[in-house]
């Protein structure tokens, strides 16, 4: 399948080097030319990865950077069949970028979002033909994580979500439908307990490393709760929370006075450094 992935950012380079890697075509739409180096960069460390962990093979890893090209205008996905938006977490900007799309690329190319927080169907208004338009909700690590939410909008049709389905499983990941509800499947369950352990944190029940050590080795969980939110990133956590309480309005899904405070002082996790622990290098 011809993919554009609108961002080159953390989301956006890992869901194109998942889709190159089923050999589809990509072409990554990335406006800001500084941002361009640190993407690829961030796409070969972790084919590098892959390399050493015998995942791919050396001449797989050529192919999949072949099959990746950057471009700077929207026009130039005009021949996709598929483009999955990736940028900011910003209702605005996202929209924008929907409103534009619609006049770039060819008529019955899909478009997906892999928003964490806007209703797909709002993104959707904002097209003329919505029945073409889908949430397709990656995972961080994109490369690693196995599962991708396929969302379908009131007005998603059948074949744009039979589609879907197939590309999803060609890039070897399992498929979740999920209703356009906030937080889909897997934040709606992840999110309230994210916040519980900043929330923990907060009222100082344990140390931060207590809390984090009591989920990866009480549960087996890769990461205790703290650690998955510097992961993720607590803007986007926090966006999260926003978009949970104004569906449903309940308290528990309000973010956490903490987590607000330092989502505006710029303490966003790995991405800038500082989290609720500090980080040498972004990965
Ligand atoms: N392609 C394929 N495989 C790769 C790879 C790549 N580019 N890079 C790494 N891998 C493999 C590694 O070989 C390794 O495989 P094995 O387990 O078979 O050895 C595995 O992926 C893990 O990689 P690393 O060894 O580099 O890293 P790690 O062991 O330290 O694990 C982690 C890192 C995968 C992030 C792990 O800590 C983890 O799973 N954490 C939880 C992540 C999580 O919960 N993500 C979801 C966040 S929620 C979200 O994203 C949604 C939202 O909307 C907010």
């Amino acid at each position: 399948m011809r993919v554009g992935v609108v961002g080159g950012g953390l989301m956006g380079a890992g869901i194109a080097e998942t889709v190159a890697r089923a050999g589809h075509d990509v072409r990554i739409h990335e406006p800001i030319a500084a941002a361009r180096a640190p993407s690829l960069a961030r796409i070969t460390a972790s084919t590098e990865r892959a390399l050493a962990a015998g995942k791919l093979e050396a001449q797989e890893q050529r192919a999949l950077l072949e099959r990746i090209v950057y471009v700077d205008e929207l026009a130039q996905l005009a021949d996709r069949e598929l483009v999955i938006e990736a940028v900011v977490e910003d209702r605005a900007v996202k929209l924008d970028y929907f409103r534009r799309l619609e006049r770039h690329v060819c008529a019955d190319a899909l478009l997906a979002s892999n928003t964490s927080s806007i209703p797909i169907a709002e993104l959707a208004a904002a097209v003329s033909t919505p029945e073409r338009v889908l949430g397709l909700h990656f995972f961080s690590p994109a490369p690693v994580m196995r599962l991708v939410e396929v969302v379908a909008a009131l007005d998603t049709s059948e074949q744009t979500l039979a589609t879907a389905r197939r590309f999803v499983e060609s890039l070897d990941k399992t498929v979740v439908m999920s209703k356009d509800r906030a937080g889909f499947v897997v934040n709606l369950l992840l999110v309230p307990y994210l916040v519980a352990a900043v929330r923990m944190l907060e009222e100082g029940f344990a140390t931060r490393e207590d809390i984090d050590a009591a989920m990866a080795l009480g549960c087996g969980h890769p990461m205790g709760p703290l650690t998955l939110c510097d992961f993720i990133g607590l803007d986007v956590v926090s966006a999260v929370c926003d978009s949970l309480f104004e569906e449903f309005k309940r308290a528990e899904y309000a973010a956490p006075p903490l987590l607000s405070r330092m989502t505006s002082a710029g303490r966003l996790g790995r991405k800038s450094g500082r989290g609720f622990y500090t980080y040498q290098a972004t990965r």
